[in-house]
């Protein structure tokens, strides 16, 4: 049997824009959360998402959490894309901290990661989409959509075992936190590998 199941996508994907804030955002707001992480980062390899994921899932408590997004509101950010705020760069370039604005109908590209990444929601929903890479024409197909409230947290290891897109589908903005293994001067070109869409998903 065929079936064809068409993309719910967030209607437009653009670039986002990043801004770096000058000081560590992470360190003035969130006590002790970039610490949490280079710990992390300088343990087992294959362990080192999963215990990120617990030091956001530690630190940033319901209070916590709603000063931090607080103070992300407040930035300047683009109505064009979702906007990314460099909060914290590791000194060793060990990891980068970034909060990520989402309004209304923003979403990322289709996109693999190069590197491990952890991220919580911090308010409002967004719907992470997964794929899976085809390797007989190179593209990724649609095969589940999940709903991120705030407070749930997802982790990963870099590599196409784990492609997705997330996006805002609400009319409330949205505030994540994610850490990237990698420096801040590397933040735009090293993270994301965006991939090419199959439309069509045959069952
Ligand atoms: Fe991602």
């Amino acid at each position: 049997m065929q079936t064809s199941t068409h993309l719910q996508a967030v209607p437009v994907v653009r670039t986002a824009d990043l801004t770096e804030v000058s000081e560590s955002m992470l360190d003035r707001d969130v006590a002790g959360l970039s610490e949490s992480i280079k710990q992390a980062c300088l343990g087992e390899a294959d362990l080192v998402p999963y215990r990120v994921r617990q030091a956001l899932n530690h630190a940033l408590d319901a209070k916590t959490s709603a000063h931090l997004v607080e103070q992300v509101l407040a930035l300047p950010h683009s109505t064009q894309s979702y906007t990314r705020h460099i909060l914290h760069a590791d000194p060793a370039g060990m990891f980068t901290v970034v909060a990520l604005r989402w309004d209304a109908n923003q979403a990322s590209p289709v996109h693999a990661h190069y590197t491990w990444c952890a991220y919580r929601v911090l308010r409002g929903e967004l719907t992470e989409s997964h794929f899976e890479w085809d390797r007989s024409v190179e593209q990724a197909y649609l095969f589940n959509r999940v709903a991120r409230s705030a407070g749930q947290s997802v982790c990963g290891h870099g590599g196409m075992d784990f492609i997705h897109r997330l996006g805002n589908e609400h009319a409330q903005t949205a505030v994540s936190i994610h850490v990237y293994g990698i420096d801040s001067a590397r933040i735009s070109s090293h993270v994301n590998r965006k991939l090419a869409v199959k439309l069509e998903v045959q069952a």
